[in-house]
């Protein structure tokens, strides 16, 4: 039998091809949440009732990115666990017919194809996404930052991969922040463009003085990247705490004219932060329509009985 010949189709240059790969870095300590997090990774910290990094692989996921890639360091099994099958726990809420919970468990497994790899050595963010060179190969790919949640409802993601397509070159997630909280995060000098919701990035600084930052605007947790971050990043030296920096490497980048910044205002939680998270939680769980209502109304009878003086046990209970 003949087989009929079909040419190979010719790859797509770097610059044109879609992206698919996110990559999710998870190898931090943790510190901020000891004694919680000295056995569990914090990105199995829970919210409500889903461990924070699967809110992130769901982000990436509702962006059409099929696959992602973990970088996590020692004592990460639990992430591995997460993603994968549980063979008995399965067997045994299908032996009981227990469908709701039997979805709840198979569900982190079936988000995407989920691949880890170890970092091995905590040299920072930059060396981070270093370590995804071999798997994310010679495509654009995202990043996105488990101590940032973005909520479920906005399309951050989705639109940050249009302006890729329309800009090239690699696009970061900005938002303005209070003046006094600048220094905690990357910085951005922008350029206005033709459209309201995406600048042009004209310089980052890992978080800059607070007295003479070059704007309000913060990087959040969310990157389209471009792979000659790669080559950048190679020659990134330590920078901001002696670890080698993502902002630096896109700092080289911006120069060279190819980074864009997407302005968000909508949504975002950052789990990273001890109150904050107590907030994200308090939050997703009042807008969840299993438990909202009912929570809803115990945290306003607890509020108002905090902002009358009752202490001790009144309010308390549930
Ligand atoms: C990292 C980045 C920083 C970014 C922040 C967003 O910092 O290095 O540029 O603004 O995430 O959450 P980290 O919070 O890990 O210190």
């Amino acid at each position: 039998m003949t087989v009929p010949h079909t040419p190979a189709a010719p790859a797509a240059p770097a610059h044109a091809r879609p992206v698919r790969k996110a990559v999710v870095p998870a190898a931090g300590l943790g510190t901020r949440f000891l004694p919680a997090t000295k056995a569990t990774p914090k990105e199995m910290l829970p919210v409500v009732d889903k461990p924070a990094i699967q809110y992130v692989v769901e982000e990436a996921a509702a962006a059409g990115l099929d696959d992602v890639l973990m970088i996590t360091g020692r004592h990460k099994r639990a992430i591995e666990d997460h993603f994968d099958h549980a063979f008995e726990l399965e067997q045994a809420l299908a032996a009981k017919g227990d469908t709701l919970r039997l979805d709840a468990v198979r569900d982190p497994a079936r988000l995407a194809a989920i691949h880890h790899i170890r970092q091995g050595e905590p040299l920072g963010l930059g060396h981070a996404v270093l370590c995804a060179r071999r798997h994310v190969g010679a495509e654009p790919f995202a990043v996105l930052l488990g101590d940032d949640l973005v909520d479920p409802r906005e399309t951050l993601l989705s639109r940050m991969l249009d302006v890729r397509d329309e800009h090239r070159g690699s696009v970061v997630a900005l938002m303005e922040v209070p003046r006094e909280q600048i220094h905690l995060y990357g910085c951005a000098a922008v350029e206005r463009t033709g459209q309201d919701d995406v600048v042009r990035v004209t310089g980052l600084v890992e978080k800059p003085s607070p007295q003479n930052p070059p704007s309000t605007y913060a990087v959040i947790g969310r990157y389209v990247l471009d792979p000659a971050v790669f080559d950048t990043l190679e020659r990134t030296p330590p920078g901001r705490g002696g670890e080698i920096q993502l902002t630096d490497a896109l700092q080289e980048l911006a120069v060279g004219g190819t980074v864009h910044g997407v302005v968000f205002d909508g949504l975002r939680y950052d789990t990273g932060d001890k109150a904050d998270y107590l907030r994200t939680v308090v939050r997703l769980a009042c807008d969840r329509p299993d438990l909202g209502p009912e929570f809803l109304a115990w945290l306003r009878e607890f509020v108002a009985a905090a902002e009358s003086g009752e202490t001790g046990r009144q309010g308390l209970a549930a």
